[in-house]
């Protein structure tokens, strides 16, 4: 949901002080939300879910407190919390058995992988709920890259075709949304076509268009287990934080390649990328706030050095306001349970 004006008006000469006293409009909490220019609802978030194996288990992740790894039982049991608290999305990550971590990650593309037997299962009990999936072959390769890696560079091409294979299954299983974190360049291309060819005209792409090369998901790696095994960085795929006119040229690569809605990851050190995206091409824009940025936040606030809820709420609100029309968070459940009071 979107509710910012991407071209601001011009900003007329005002009145001189004391004609002028901007505080008057920031008198009372009615008028400041009276005059506010941009909202947050639960409909603008999507809620990132860690998937494990076995029954009744919600395991802690240490690095993100507050956040569990949860079998598809209780996967099914947070979907519905979502849709009860009016989230319209969830995003599903596999923390994948060591033994269905292989160098031809072909535990990505089977049909009942971890991934898979919950899109189903969330989509058998909520069928209201969207469900959005990762297309990328971290959770699944013994490299923790995500792509194949031949001779020590990570093959583009190759990768690709997995990927398609990989987004087909999730298709099949029955996502709404297929979200390709991995890259790779014409992923989105291949995978729409295929898609078409598929039948599944209706799947939506949101591709993470501009990813960052980031520290800031340490934690997320932690969570799905790919962690240790990752050798290196990511950095001949994911980009250089020191571009932006890149970060244009792949939405709009991806756009053209058949993407319906665009992602930009980290969120919060990269709002200036979520801004010119939006401004520029006026199509859905999210972005991720991701496992870093909430671990900061988390620890800060056990610390007792920032007040938690009021830095998630505004984090989320800025987002919004730099032009995003929704957010990946960790914090989705517990913003949209304040958002409802
Ligand atoms: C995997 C993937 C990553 C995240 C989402 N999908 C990690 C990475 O690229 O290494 C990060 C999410 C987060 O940090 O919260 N392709």
């Amino acid at each position: 949901m979107q509710s910012t004006a991407m071209s601001p008006p011009m900003i007329l000469p005002q009145a001189a002080f004391p004609a002028s006293r901007p505080r008057r409009l920031r008198r009372t909490a009615a008028l400041r939300a009276m005059v506010a220019e941009s909202t947050l609802s639960p409909a603008d978030l999507i809620w990132p879910l860690f998937v494990r194996d076995g029954e009744g288990i919600e395991e802690p992740v240490p690095s993100m407190p507050g956040v569990v790894r949860r079998s598809i039982d209780r996967v099914v049991v947070a979907a519905r919390e979502a849709e009860a608290l009016g989230i319209p999305a969830v995003c599903l990550f596999p923390y994948t058995s060591l033994a269905n971590r292989t160098a031809d990650c072909a535990e990505a593309w089977n049909p009942d992988n971890l991934s898979n037997r919950a899109t189903r299962a969330i989509k058998a009990a909520v069928p209201g709920l969207m469900v959005m999936t990762d297309v990328a072959l971290d959770p699944y390769s013994d490299t923790g890259h995500d792509g194949f890696v031949v001779g020590g560079e990570i093959v583009n091409d190759a990768t690709v075709e997995a990927l398609v294979k990989q987004a087909l299954a999730q298709a099949e299983a029955g996502v709404d949304i297929i979200g390709p974190s991995d890259m790779m360049d014409g992923r989105v291309g291949a995978i729409r076509a295929a898609l078409e060819a598929g039948g599944h005209h209706d799947v939506a792409i949101m591709s993470y268009s501009a990813k960052y090369a980031s520290a800031f998901y340490g934690p997320f790696r932690e969570a799905v287990g790919a962690g240790d095994a990752l050798k290196g960085d990511k950095k001949t795929y994911q980009m250089d934080p020191a571009n932006s006119d890149e970060a244009l040229r792949l939405v709009a690569r991806d756009l053209s390649e058949g993407a319906d809605m665009v992602m930009v990851k980290p969120g919060m050190p990269y709002l200036d990328i979520c801004r010119l995206a939006r401004a520029e091409f006026g199509v859905p824009t999210f972005a991720y706030q991701v496992s870093g940025e909430y671990a900061m936040i988390m620890a800060a606030a056990q610390n007792g050095w920032i007040d938690g809820e009021r830095a998630m709420m505004e984090s989320l609100m800025c987002f919004k306001r730099a032009g995003c029309d929704g957010i990946l968070s960790y914090f989705a459940p517990a913003a949209a349970r304040l958002l409802a009071h």
